[in-house]
């Protein structure tokens, strides 16, 4: 019988605090359904201490989830672990996450207390955390640069105190495989009541080796590891959640242990979570690269066409890549749109939003002749986008680009209830657009990020628009699809103004009063 390895997500807290990738309480509700569907035994929800809006999203998430255990970090103070309990009443099964940092750079130069403080805080803060919670967590921020026996102190106290997992942070990405591996190894020998707590590693990616820091430590007994989707996380990431269930998976013959996970939900949510960031995949990433399955040499594809095994050491359907994914077009009915929307995860609140979701489907399927599944699923993003707040709606846009001219553009809006016109040149059709809809709504913010994928292939393919604005330090991410990447523009502009004016006062955590 193999262990069970827990698979701990933190792509709704450490991923958030990759610059730029802030998410709304409800698009974190939205990414958490999707790490439930893929069977995350863990979701790491948010920071709740950080604002008013982040505590409010961690509640959310907690209140959302059934299957999967939600998580809030707090630091080792009485506040905030007051504040993530109480974010935390809603949920099923909750978790306390707490730390305080160990290196003698951090407890010296951030910190400035004691060895001797820095225990006493901690074992405070599990023993606060464990009234709100049998289920606590605590780590020793930058573990990976901390002094062993030190981390063997720390570590029995607050088992002592009630901590049932003990996460090893390489919060710095320093460490090298082999030394982590040892580190796990000997504090699991060393510390005298470590059979009473499960060991976990959370690694960053400074170096390029979270995932592979990750997987040294399982073989060396951790039983945890905490991943993002993407990778996404602080400065180069945090270890790729798919690289690791996919590696634990792949390598049965050299592994001890096994995820629970749906693996075949990993590129919906891959994508989701690009879509929701404005962080695009880049194609050769592993597993949910766009790529990562496409053979171009000769050579590769003659081995694949007489044996896959040739070449490919997973199934691309393993991962969620569909082999067949033209599924709806313009006859398929109302019935066929709610099945293929089932398959994908996708459960209506009500007819009112099917209805909703069908027409769009339809609209879509009038200017494009087949929908993939990438399009159904840009269609229900955008359906979510527009529920939230939507207070400016696009009405109408008009462009002139022409050889030899300067670009313009005449756009609509209605704001609340009242229609508004402007118009605004630009350096292109896209700029002009943008330009027009700030004349009207003036919002003073920087366009930090503007950025175009194809959802799909061909030139009638829905183009998927990030905008990422930025203003008095908020920042968000707005975006559209559509088959004129004009038109997906200017809806991608005007969802972040949306979000940018939403009462959702939340402001991205590193910008925080933390
Ligand atoms: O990287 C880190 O040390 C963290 C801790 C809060 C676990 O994110
Ligand atoms: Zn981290």
């Amino acid at each position: 019988m193999k262990d069970k390895l827990i698979i701990f997500d933190t792509t709704l807290r450490d991923g958030e605090q990759s610059p730029g990738a802030s998410m709304t309480r409800d698009e974190k509700v939205r990414i958490a359904r999707a790490l439930e569907r893929m069977k995350v035994d863990v979701i790491e929800a948010g920071f709740p201490a950080a604002s008013q809006g982040d505590f409010e999203a961690v509640q959310a998430v907690a209140d959302a989830i059934k299957d999967s255990t939600v998580c809030g970090l707090a630091r080792a103070l009485d506040k905030d672990i007051d504040r993530a309990g109480e974010a935390l009443k809603g949920a099923r099964s909750s978790r306390i996450h707490t730390f305080i940092a160990t290196s003698p750079i951090h407890m010296q130069k951030k910190l400035n207390m004691t060895p001797d403080q820095v225990i006493e805080y901690a074992v405070r803060a599990v023993k606060r955390a464990r009234q709100y919670t049998d289920n606590v967590e605590f780590s020793p921020e930058d573990a990976g640069r901390s002094e062993e026996d030190f981390l063997c102190r720390i570590l029995e106290a607050v088992i002592d105190a009630g901590a049932r997992t003990l996460n090893i942070p390489d919060t710095v990405g320093y460490s090298m495989p082999q030394q982590f591996g040892a580190t796990i190894a000997n504090l699991i020998q060393r510390i005298p009541n470590s059979d009473k707590a499960i060991f976990s590693v959370h690694c960053h990616n400074d170096l390029g080796l979270a995932v592979a820091n990750s997987l040294s430590a399982v073989m060396n007994g951790a039983r945890q590891v905490e991943c993002t989707i993407n990778g996404l996380g602080e400065r180069a990431g945090n270890a790729s959640l798919e690289e690791v269930v996919m590696a634990v998976r792949t390598r049965q013959d050299f592994f001890n242990c096994d995820t629970g996970l749906d693996a075949r939900e990993i590129v919906t949510c891959s994508k989701l979570v690009s879509s929701i960031t404005g962080f695009p995949v880049q194609p050769n990433k592993a597993i949910v690269g766009a790529n990562a399955f496409a053979h171009e040499s000769g050579i590769h594809q003659d081995g694949v066409l007489k044996n896959r095994e040739t070449y490919e050491i997973m199934r691309a359907e393993d991962v969620g890549w569909t082999t067949n994914r033209m599924v709806l077009g313009k006859h398929s009915g109302r019935n066929a749109f709610k099945t293929r929307m089932a398959e994908l995860g996708v459960d209506f609140a009500g007819e009112a939003e099917l209805n909703d979701a069908f027409f769009r489907f339809k609209q879509l399927a009038d200017k494009k002749h087949e929908i993939f599944d990438e399009d159904l699923q840009a269609l229900i993003s955008e359906q979510g986008f527009e529920a939230e707040d939507e207070h400016i709606k696009l009405v109408a846009l008009k462009v002139c680009s022409e050889t030899g001219e300067v670009p313009n553009a005449t756009v609509t809006i209605r704001v609340g209830g009242k229609e508004m016109t402007g118009c605004a040149q630009g350096g292109g059709a896209v700029d002009a657009s943008l330009k027009a809809i700030e004349s009207l709504v003036k919002t003073g913010a920087t366009l930090a990020l503007y950025s175009v994928n194809n959802i799909t292939n061909g030139t009638d393919a829905q183009g998927e628009v990030t905008v990422r604005l930025e203003n008095a330090g908020r920042i968000v991410n707005g975006s559209g699809a559509d088959t004129d990447i004009v038109i997906a523009s200017a809806k991608a502009y005007i969802n972040a103004v949306n979000k940018l004016q939403s009462p959702d006062q939340r402001q991205h955590p590193q910008k925080g009063d933390v």
